[in-house]
């Protein structure tokens, strides 16, 4: 299967949900990753803790679909939603349902002119502001510099809904605490690139 190495996020095709809603088994906490690709994140998190259900959102069809089967495949408690996060979380999720967010490595989008098509916008936090629970805790990593602030700005504007656990404005810098590691985060380390990551709370 030929996997695209980008969409455009902001394209017409995007604006309607087209995904499926996952079902969410009462009882059962839910993560969720944003911009999930693989899913390597989600499908070892489930490994070490199975009794969660783990939700990727990603807009490249062809990635949810070889999400969705491996899970069929090894029967793991993760699903893929195809989706356009900025604008559909709230179809996808009940108000305060979700537990932890996760947003890794987001696409860099280095040119200028595209800028805004990266994915941590106000759009995405207000967004997440909704299907957090009181306490979920976010974590956002990017091994670009640029990224990375541009993310910590998006939730450090909305600092009534998100309190910053390593103080305001500043970066986590105690690793990873999920004991997991994302594709992405994988070759950051293997290749010694920083990694830069913030940490919130959902007040
Ligand atoms: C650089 S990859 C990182 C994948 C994975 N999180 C990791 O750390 O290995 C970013 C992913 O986000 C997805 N993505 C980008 N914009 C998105 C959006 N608005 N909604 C959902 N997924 C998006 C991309 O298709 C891509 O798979």
């Amino acid at each position: 299967m030929r996997i695209r190495q980008h969409v455009n996020p902001l394209a017409t095709f995007y604006e309607a949900f087209r995904g499926e809603r996952p079902a969410l088994p009462a009882g059962r906490p839910v993560e969720v990753e944003i911009g999930c690709a693989d899913a390597q994140f989600l499908f070892e998190r489930a490994a070490v803790d199975p009794g969660r259900t783990y939700v990727g959102l990603e807009i490249r069809d062809e990635l949810v679909a070889v999400v969705n089967k491996r899970a069929r495949t090894t029967g793991a408690p993760v699903v893929a939603v195809f989706c356009q996060a900025q604008k559909h979380l709230g179809q996808i999720f009940a108000p305060g349902v979700v537990d932890r967010v996760y947003i890794n490595f987001p696409d860099p989008w280095f040119k200028r002119r595209h800028a805004d098509r990266r994915m941590v916008d106000d759009a995405l936090v207000v967004g997440i502001a909704a299907v957090a629970r009181a306490g979920a805790e976010v974590l956002v990593q990017s091994d670009v510099w640029e990224v990375a602030l541009d993310a910590m700005e998006a939730f450090e504007r909305r600092d009534e809904w998100f309190v910053n656990l390593a103080g305001p404005w500043s970066f986590w810098r105690h690793g990873n605490p999920y004991g997991v590691r994302s594709w992405r985060e994988q070759h950051a380390e293997e290749t010694g690139l920083p990694i830069w990551r913030i940490r919130y709370r959902r007040a």
